[in-house]
């Protein structure tokens, strides 16, 4: 078992510290910056179609369902359609509207989450195109699906999702580039610029992951929270809730993720200088209002925790501790900001004593409903 764990103390680490390569292999054969192409012979055929759409439907659960909701700012920023993100459970029940032409993208690391298979399988049947985001080659959200890609994470091991989750983003945006550009929506330049991003991805993956040891120390300070806020905006708001839902699944402390200004209308009721507030407040069009949400918990005494970029001063002013990474576009920050997330409920978990590649009551894939 200690050789399957390539050294590392559980399947849980080794598979965030795989990430530099997860995602370089998620893109090779696929982007070429240089060359300005992005090819994925399974998306090509219905290109068009994607772009004619009149929205998209994302359906999926769990950590998966957070990728959908990073896409939903892409797409609508990249492709200008319209994006729905659906829990796969809701979605299958309600009777959705469904339109021949509509566009389903179904996003899952296992292919066999038995709600988001039925979902795509009852909306195949009212005329919908049906895209899979999958890692598990050949599983049956994979076959079921018209088209799509594949993560090509390899097996993910530890119950709580992180290398899938990277490699579901490095997929969606290279599905929105292609979309977009080819629609003409995003402009030439911005797309070359934003492949660029993308490549860049994996090394400032690797330097990401050297904030380990602080990371661990930060943990430490912090485990024995009976609850925790993650806030974030704009793309980084999806990465606040799975922040907090990673820590949920592995130390079991109660987190909430919120839009770090929603926090206004209840949450803000919980501070006080027990409180760790974890904000994901990268450099982006949203920073400025992050950093007066910042304020607002640091007034009322709560303890900010600030995943932001070097050198910002200002968030690092009002932070208790603070963890750094690279800067990058706002597009592919997500695939950045959600390696802290992953470090730090991992560390908080271990620090508690806790087997964090089985937490309890969870599974793998849930493949009854
Ligand atoms: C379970 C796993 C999660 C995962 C979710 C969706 O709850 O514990 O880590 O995000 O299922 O799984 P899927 O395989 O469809 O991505």
């Amino acid at each position: 078992a200690a050789i399957e764990k390539g050294g590392y103390d559980h399947f849980m680490l080794k598979e965030i510290f795989e990430q530099p390569q997860t995602i370089y292999d998620c893109l090779r054969g696929r982007l070429d910056a240089q060359a300005g192409t992005i090819t994925m012979s399974g998306i090509q055929k219905y290109a068009e179609q994607i772009s004619n759409a009149n929205r998209i439907i994302i359906v999926a659960c769990g950590t998966s369902w957070h990728a959908g909701l990073v896409a939903e700012y892409i797409f609508e920023e990249l492709c200008r359609i319209n994006v729905e993100v659906e829990y796969a459970s809701e979605f299958r029940y309600r009777n959705p509207v469904i339109n021949k032409g509509d566009v389903i993208i179904a996003i899952s690391q296992s292919g066999e989450t038995a709600d988001t298979l039925v979902a795509i399988e009852n909306a195949k049947a009212k005329g919908a195109l049906i895209l899979g985001v999958v890692n598990v080659v050949g599983s049956s959200i994979a076959r079921i699906s018209d088209a799509g890609a594949y993560t090509h994470a390899g097996p993910e091991i530890g119950v709580a999702s992180t290398k899938a989750f990277t490699a579901q983003l490095a997929v969606l945006t290279m599905i929105a580039l292609k979309i977009g550009y080819e629609k003409g929506t995003l402009d030439h330049d911005r797309y070359m610029q934003l492949l660029q991003e993308l490549d860049a991805i994996p090394d400032k993956v690797t330097e990401v992951l050297r904030s380990k040891d602080n990371i661990q120390a930060i943990a430490e300070k912090y485990k024995d929270a009976k609850d925790a806020l993650y806030l974030g905006r704009g793309y980084n708001f999806p990465v606040a809730l799975e922040g907090a839902l990673k820590l949920k699944e592995i130390s079991y402390i109660h987190a909430e993720g919120y839009p770090a200004a929603e926090m206004k209308h209840g949450p803000i009721a919980l501070v006080d200088e027990d409180l760790p507030v974890v904000f994901v407040a990268t450099k982006d069009s949203y920073h400025e209002k992050v950093v007066s949400n910042m304020q607002e918990i640091k007034a009322r005494k709560g303890k900010i925790i600030a995943v932001i970029n070097e050198g910002d001063e200002q968030s690092s002013a009002l932070a208790q501790d603070i963890i750094t990474i690279p800067q990058a576009d706002e597009i592919v920050a997500p695939m950045l900001s959600a390696i802290p997330m992953q470090l730090l409920a991992y560390y908080i978990g271990i620090a508690k004593g806790y087997d964090v590649d089985k937490p309890r009551n969870l599974a793998k894939s849930v493949t009854v409903e």
